[in-house]
């Protein structure tokens, strides 16, 4: 595994990759490597020669009242992990590089970007959008693998690369879970004990809207009441949203049809996780 750590060399190595013929495998990452980052990195090796997985805390994607600060960095660690999965570059550019002062261009994604998470989180995604696209150039991968934790985040990605006609496959990989069902993420280290124990509900609301569904449920109304009132019996939960939409404009549905998905968010203490299944009825 090779550390790059400027924007040009990582250009030649990508270039001299594709002018060999090779298949080119992207993973973006904001670091904090777990189980979840580790399963893309295992599916871009299947579908690739060479894969690239970049670390880089992006603040573009944090508002000023967000954790920039305090998000969890510990790039020998992830260097280690990810070097015993074999990978062929890490890539970790520095935020003045990226960044430079003068630096003027954004992409956004209307309509999706602005619900959902959007809507707490106001320029979020305009910044994902934004370094994703940087990223992409930089790159140069064939297939770019995106984790189904970040639904809202894959389908904005999509979006952007059928708007812009990039030649960038996007590949979404399921949602890795703790054994108790907990999705996991990097900010789950910000879980006190208790919270942590308490932040199980989420897969337990999800868990019964799948049930539910198999027994042939498919009125959103009476999939997400129930969901709310199970997420309403942990006191240490503050529910955002729930939501049903359908899986490429993130459109509410009133009846559960083709592939969907039921989404969550919630707070725990200071701490918002998000969750989600997908379901084809
Ligand atoms: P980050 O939160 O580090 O996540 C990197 C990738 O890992 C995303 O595609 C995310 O969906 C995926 N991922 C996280 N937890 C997962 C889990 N439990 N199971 C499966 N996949 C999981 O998402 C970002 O970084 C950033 O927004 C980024 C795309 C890198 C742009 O800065």
């Amino acid at each position: 595994m090779e550390i790059v750590q400027r924007i040009l060399p990582m250009k030649e190595s990508s270039k001299k990759a594709r002018s060999e013929g090779k298949v080119i495998g992207f993973v973006p990452t904001m670091g904090a490597i777990h189980e979840g980052h580790l399963s893309l990195v295992q599916e871009a090796k299947k579908m690739s020669d060479v894969v690239v997985v970049s670390v880089f805390v992006n603040p573009a994607q944090f508002a000023p009242s967000e954790d920039l600060e305090k998000y969890p960095r510990d790039p020998t660690r992830d260097a280690e992990l990810l070097s015993n999965e074999n990978i062929d570059f890490l890539f970790m550019p520095k935020v003045e590089e990226m960044y430079p002062a003068n630096y003027g261009t954004f992409v956004r994604v209307n309509e999706l970007s602005e619900k959902l998470e959007g809507v707490t989180r106001p320029g979020h995604f305009e910044g994902v959008t934004t370094i994703v696209l940087k990223l992409f150039h930089i790159v140069e991968p064939h297939f770019a693998f995106f984790g189904q934790k970040d639904a809202q985040q894959l389908a904005i990605i999509r979006r952007m690369v059928k708007d812009l006609n990039m030649d960038v496959e996007i590949v979404r990989v399921p949602i890795v879970r703790e054994s108790d069902g907990l999705a996991m993420s990097s900010r789950n280290v910000y879980l006190s004990p208790e919270e942590r124990k308490a932040a199980t509900v989420l897969y337990r609301a999800l868990d019964h809207a799948l049930a539910r569904i198999e027994e042939g449920e498919r009125k959103t109304k009476t999939i997400l009441k129930e969901m709310k009132e199970i997420i309403s019996t942990e006191p240490l939960a503050r529910l955002d949203y729930l939501s049903a939409t359908d899986l490429i404009d993130l459109k509410d549905l009133k009846t559960l049809k083709g592939k969907c998905l039921i989404a969550v968010a919630a707070y725990f203490g200071n701490t918002r996780l998000i969750d989600n299944i997908i379901v084809e009825v």
